[in-house]
């Protein structure tokens, strides 16, 4: 069988004038990169990758080396190419400016390098989320507020998981594509075409621990779950936990549930616990280009205006029906 490549479908993207050039290298170049933090990932305790780099970010998290890799990998990769205007990453503070030396684009790139960094040090899946927008001041150096833009405006948006198998998944903007890179070859191989979110599902992912912690909606709506077939459901629904929100969303895009880190008493001060400008978005962008829907509960996480690069929000996304009942709970404030 002809086996098609990223970089074909990139091309014939390009042809079909849904991504330009300057896209195309961009989406290459993250991908490069992402194959060089596979390498890093999969050699665990045979290389000094495990374990804490012994510094904090800029959100006051403890960093494992391997954040600090990923993030070196993903900005070096794409500091020289002359397709990016700037950078932001979960592990920098300000914005990463494109060194002197090296022409600019008209792109933006945001990125968590390495999601699911609790997982490293026990063999679990991580990935890596990436945002793109364009820079609205095409000729001035982007500042933070160059990149505080609605999620609606992202131009492509992917993640990569690192898991038995590495895999790419991509959107432009005409549906989402996944590729799986081929060890011996190097290369992302199209291997999932136009992957959707089933609009009906019976599993669930949220971290239950914090249940005591959960608005009235949220409580309502997981115990309605729990109860299952003697409850209003009137059937069964299953759990699953991965604690890496890019392996919970592979499995939504696979096979179709619904994902919630909602609001909390333990984050209400600090908006939600993930991070709406390369988490939220990103992936939120993914899941409806697949079909699917993603709230804060309250409003579609694509419509917010974001305030800080930071920032952080509450987040419900997957399968269609079981987004929308939520975000009704939240409505009718119970
Ligand atoms: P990160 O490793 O980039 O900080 O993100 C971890 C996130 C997300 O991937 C996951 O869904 C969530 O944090 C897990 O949180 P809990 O440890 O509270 O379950
Ligand atoms: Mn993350
Ligand atoms: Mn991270």
């Amino acid at each position: 069988m002809r086996r098609v490549t990223l970089t074909q479908y990139l091309i014939e993207q390009q042809r079909a004038a849904r991504i330009s050039p300057d896209l195309r290298l961009l989406i290459e170049v993250v991908a490069r990169a992402v194959k060089a933090i596979s390498v890093n990932v999969s050699k665990g305790a045979l290389a000094d990758v495990l374990g804490e780099a012994g510094t904090d970010n800029v959100q006051g998290e403890a960093q494992k080396k391997l954040d600090v890799i990923a993030n070196e990998i993903l900005l070096q990769a794409n500091e020289w190419g002359g397709h990016l205007a700037a950078m932001a990453s979960e592990e920098v503070e300000e914005v990463h400016q494109i060194p002197f030396d090296y022409p600019k684009g008209g792109y933006l790139l945001l990125f968590d390098p390495l999601d699911g960094s609790s997982n490293i040090d026990v063999n679990i899946s991580v990935g890596t989320i990436f945002s793109v927008l364009s820079n609205p001041t095409q000729d001035e150096e982007p500042t933070e507020s160059s990149f505080l833009q609605p999620g609606s405006e992202q131009v492509a948006a992917g993640y990569a998981l690192y898991g038995p198998s590495t895999m790419l998944v991509l959107t432009v903007g005409h549906g989402v594509h996944g590729f799986t890179l081929d060890r011996e070859m190097g290369s992302f191989v199209y291997t999932h075409p136009f992957m959707t979110v089933p609009v009906s599902t019976s599993e669930y992912a949220i971290n239950g621990s914090n249940m005591r912690h959960w608005e009235a909606p949220v409580q309502r709506y997981i115990s309605e779950l729990q109860a299952g077939s003697s409850g209003p459901r009137g059937r069964d629904f299953n759990t699953r936990w991965v604690a890496s929100m890019v392996a919970d969303v592979h499995r939504i895009l696979t096979r179709g549930g619904i994902f919630m880190y909602p609001l909390d008493a333990k984050c209400a001060d600090k908006g939600g616990k993930l991070r709406l400008m390369y988490e939220a978005n990103p992936m939120a962008m993914i899941v409806e280009q697949a079909g699917g829907a993603a709230t804060t509960g309250r409003e579609r996480i694509l419509d917010v205006i974001p305030t800080r690069l930071h920032q952080r929000i509450p987040v419900i996304l997957g399968s269609a029906e079981e987004v929308e009942r939520v975000t009704a709970y939240h409505v009718d404030g119970r």
